[in-house]
């Protein structure tokens, strides 16, 4: 059975079918979903029950896993509960019980509620997100997308020439102040140092434009920090109005992939007293989005 990917109705994204993500892929299959990620940025693959074995293998027909040396969170070896290339968004312990509410991971990770581009603190981003349901809570939970290629496009003309030069600075410090979360130790701080990273990008396959915004950017190279931080804020505003989202509701076996370059996500409230178990396998950048030259 051939892949074919439909558009409606699900917003921006695509959501594929005639794909079996535990089985081997032919080339055919991954030009194919390649070409729906060009397109779309997000794909929905639905009734995709998953080890973790068959999601990493999935995940790698689509490019290099990424693999950093400083972590991208605040867990130490002894709170994973997964194995390596596997991150964990679950409110699970390693232990497999519902993380208490003052569990500093589980404050930490609350900011992935904020509008973020995965990676996006690191010097290297992520090209693909894959993100796969495996337990959903009966209420909220959602994960929303914003489409940064029409949010660039949608821009004024006197806004496209200010930022087309611009260079954020990201860091997981940036997102987690956002909400409160202050309280770092120095080698936390250290993993966690900024990066730079042009504002505007050009996708390496498609030549489009797009915002490459994130929670994670706290700076304008050049600018004082209250004017790049409003106007970041004002230009996160823009580009995640409801024309631009879509909004993924889960069911459990479904598995969502985005392209990072090109969009922005954050996860939805849920009740922290029922279990979310969710996996993430991702993507490093291996042909960069281009930065765009001031015309
Ligand atoms: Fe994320």
């Amino acid at each position: 059975m051939a892949v074919s990917i439909r558009s409606a109705p699900l917003g921006f994204a695509g959501e594929v079918s005639g794909v079996d993500c535990a089985a081997p892929l032919s080339s055919e299959d991954i030009a194919a979903i390649e070409a729906g990620m060009d397109r779309h940025a997000v794909l929905v693959f639905r009734d995709q029950p998953l080890s973790d074995e068959r999601q990493l293998a999935f995940t790698r027909c689509f490019g290099r896993l990424e693999k950093y040396d400083t972590p991208g969170d605040i867990r130490k070896p002894s709170d994973r509960r997964l194995g390596p290339g596997v991150a964990d968004f679950s409110n699970l312990t390693p232990a497999g019980k519902i993380m208490a509410a003052d569990d500093r991971i589980w404050l930490f990770k609350l900011a992935d509620q904020l509008w973020h581009s995965d990676s996006s603190y690191r010097p290297v981003t992520a090209k693909y997100s894959l993100l796969s349901g495996r337990i959903i809570p009966s209420w909220g939970a959602n994960t929303e997308f914003a489409d940064m290629r029409a949010a660039y496009d949608a821009l004024d003309e006197g806004t496209k020439r200010e930022i087309a030069d611009l260079i954020c600075e990201h860091s997981l410090i940036y997102s987690r102040a956002a909400i409160g979360f202050t309280e770092l130790t120095a080698e936390e701080a250290a993993n966690f140092r900024p990066v730079s990273h042009p504002l505007v990008r050009a996708h390496p396959r498609t030549g489009r434009k797009s915002l490459f915004l994130s929670s994670h950017a706290g700076a304008i190279v050049g600018w004082t920090i209250p004017e790049a931080r409003i106007f970041l804020r004002d230009l996160t505003e823009h580009a995640t109005q409801r024309e631009f989202v879509y909004s993924h509701v889960w069911k459990p076996h479904d598995l969502v992939m985005w392209d990072n370059r090109v969009t922005m996500h954050r996860a939805r409230r849920f009740d922290r007293n029922e279990t979310r178990d969710v996996r993430r396998t991702t993507l490093t950048d291996d042909a960069p989005a281009a930065a765009v030259a001031a015309p």
